[in-house]
């Protein structure tokens, strides 16, 4: 999968399949089951690593995971989610950590969060010949901007200025853009207007793709689940079962088995 595929699904009105994964094992089922494009988000923070949110991340970490998915993915397009702080501070920031992604985590792709404010970046990565994806709308790395993870764009002037920075983005080179916590209507008009595609999480059903957290799909993120997500499966209920069930069975000297033993 190239970005080129991702243009065309676009142009043929079919829809992208973006799914995030951190680890060897689920990046091959999910590469093996046709998923388009293979995010290792810094969802990783709150999946995965056990922060509350994404903020802590670092890039050693971002690296370590999608060397792990690298190593899985065959066909799908691989992109690396640029942590918080890797590109704010600097375009020399910016540059060098994209660099990372590319060189030493093997992704076809980094994703950062911003609009408008993040162009001069998004060019240059582009320039340089990585392909970049864009993130407008709830950009949960400015959670403490908005006060908590609250629907963006609600009122007439917040959705123009989200359009704007959808336009922005593309403007700047990036091959798509995820458009998080939006009204679906605003959804849908950003897909109207944009040539690039647009990828939803919680952004309604009018977007050229959608992409969920890999654990929050699984049910492997606890109870809350918020409204934008549907739950495929329950392996956290799986997995707690299966834990119950080997600890009575060693307990009551019933694993292993005879023929689980060697002569
Ligand atoms: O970090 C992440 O996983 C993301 C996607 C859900 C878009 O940003």
């Amino acid at each position: 999968m190239t970005i080129q595929d991702i243009f065309q699904k676009k142009s043929e009105k079919k829809k992208i399949t973006v799914l995030t994964a951190y680890d060897y094992p689920f990046a091959k089922i999910l590469d093996e089951a046709g998923i388009d494009i293979i995010m290792v988000g810094d969802s990783l923070g709150n999946a995965v690593l056990g922060y509350a949110n994404t903020l802590p991340v670092t890039m050693d970490e971002m690296i370590h995971h999608t060397r792990a998915v690298r190593r899985a993915v065959k066909t799908a397009l691989l992109v690396g989610d640029m942590p918080f702080g890797s590109y704010q501070e600097s375009l020399v920031d910016c540059v060098k950590n994209a660099v990372r992604f590319v060189k030493e985590a093997g992704a076809q792709a980094v994703k950062l969060e911003g609009g408008k404010t993040v162009t001069e970046k998004i060019k240059a990565l582009v320039e340089m010949g990585i392909p970049v994806m864009g993130h407008v709308g709830l950009t949960p790395q400015s959670v403490h901007q908005f006060g908590g993870f609250k629907v963006q764009g609600k009122n007439r002037k917040t959705a123009q200025n989200i359009l704007k920075d959808a336009e922005a983005v593309e403007k700047a080179g990036a091959f798509s853009v995820v458009l998080e916590g939006i009204p679906h209507k605003l959804g849908k008009r950003i897909t109207e207007a944009l040539s690039i595609p647009t990828i939803g999480i919680g952004a309604g059903p009018c977007c050229d793709g959608q992409v969920l957290v890999l654990h929050d799909l699984l049910g492997l993120s606890g109870d809350f689940q918020p409204r934008f997500v549907r739950r495929y499966a329950d392996l956290g209920k799986a997995v707690a079962k299966a834990a119950k069930d080997y600890q009575r069975d060693v307990q009551k000297g019933k694993f292993p088995s005879l023929e689980e033993s060697f002569e």
